[in-house]
């Protein structure tokens, strides 16, 4: 049994005494600790691989500021890294991959690994990390999303647009469909396995969503959000296990991804918390949404931005308080600490039981 299961019950819009706080890349680079522990390790990706390392750097936040739940530390690359891509991340520049998707033969070769055999290594952290949180929290598990993976398959590397892979979309439609049917198949098979293993929710990961327009959005994006939901375990255990979908830049199309299976929807910081629920309304919970660069500004206007974004929410249930997008790696510790604070201390009176 959980002992703070706040997160879980938020996301299914069941009561709670206080708004649950947790943060994209609350395990990272802004911490001194997560520094060290990196530092022990040859790359990134050797960290990825080694269940000790990932199980350190997972707990590190969580003991730190004391977060409602603990997410799984990897990446989402290590999955097309299975398919045989070759995933390398170069110092300062970001990931690369050595046979990026680019040859008909190869996109037809393509096909969905074992996560036991392929990625063993993952699973394995998710067992030491569940061990080593001793049910005081729960543990997310997560996976980027079938575009947002091919967008970085098809590509190569990271940018800001992704022109190679739309302009694939466009061009051979045939082909991108193929891709994101393996990778629909692929998540949904890691995720799967990653809750046996203890995940006791999930998060997919659409940080490219916003480079498409709406039409191309729901063609090759939230039609494989579906497949994914639709494929994935959803009781553990004895208890239901939230899935979670994040659309970075997809304000504009939130009462879309709130019919796509999911129970809580992750947005980012340019749409207000107030009309988002508006729009979705008792169908998913909300997780979200300061600018992580509000992290930046002085204590005190920290947490004057917590108590905003807690009243754009509004009152009643349904809502993880989080970031817009990730914990910026020159944050200081310092004003995290003053976040979570704020949310502990003042979202209390947003959940009054009405007697
Ligand atoms: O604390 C957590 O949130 C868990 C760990 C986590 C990482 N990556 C660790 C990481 C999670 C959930 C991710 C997801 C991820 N990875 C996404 C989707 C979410 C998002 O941020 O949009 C994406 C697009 C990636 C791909 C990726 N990984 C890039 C583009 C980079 C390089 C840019 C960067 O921030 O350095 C990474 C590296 C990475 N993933 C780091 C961490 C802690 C930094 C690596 C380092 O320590 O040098």
């Amino acid at each position: 049994m959980l002992k703070n299961d706040r997160v879980l019950r938020a996301l299914l819009r069941e009561p709670v005494d206080r708004t649950p706080i947790w943060l994209m890349r609350q395990a990272g680079r802004y911490l001194p600790e997560y520094r060290q522990t990196r530092a022990r390790a040859e790359s990134f990706l050797d960290l990825c691989r080694s269940p000790d390392l990932c199980t350190e750097v997972a707990l590190q936040p969580i003991v730190r500021y004391g977060f409602d739940a603990a997410i799984l530390f990897s990446d989402i690359l290590t999955l097309p890294d299975a398919m045989g891509l070759g995933l390398r991340f170069v110092e300062g520049e970001g990931p690369r991959f050595e046979q990026p998707l680019r040859e008909e033969w190869a996109i037809r070769n393509l096909s969905p690994p074992d996560p036991e055999l392929e990625l063993g290594y993952v699973l394995e952290a998710v067992r030491m990390i569940k061990r080593a949180l001793a049910d005081e929290v729960p543990l997310i598990g997560f996976a980027g999303s079938p575009w947002t993976l091919a967008c970085y398959m098809v590509e190569g590397a990271g940018n800001s647009d992704f022109t190679v892979a739309k302009q694939m979309a466009f061009s051979r439609p045939d082909l991108m469909h193929r891709i994101l049917q393996v990778n629909a198949t692929a998540v949904a098979d890691y995720l799967n396995a990653q809750i046996a293993a203890g995940a006791d929710a999930v998060m997919l990961f659409d940080t490219w969503g916003g480079v498409l327009s709406e039409a191309s959005f729901i063609e090759f994006s939230l039609k494989y959000l579906e497949l994914v939901c639709a494929r994935l375990t959803r009781t553990a255990r004895g208890r239901r296990v939230p899935v979670i979908v994040f659309v970075k830049g997809g304000g504009v199309w939130l009462k879309q991804i709130a019919e796509c299976g999911a129970d809580a929807i992750g947005v980012d910081w340019t749409i207000d918390l107030g009309r988002a629920r508006a729009q979705v309304g008792d169908r998913v919970a909300l997780q979200g949404n300061l600018d992580p660069v509000a992290l930046l500004a002085p204590p005190e206007r920290v947490a004057q931005e917590a108590v905003r974004v807690l009243e754009s929410y509004g009152e009643g249930p349904g809502h993880v308080f989080n970031l817009g997008h990730g914990v910026l790696p020159e944050t200081p510790p310092e004003h995290v600490a003053v976040l979570v604070e704020t949310v502990q201390h003042q979202s209390g009176r947003f959940h009054r039981s009405p007697e």
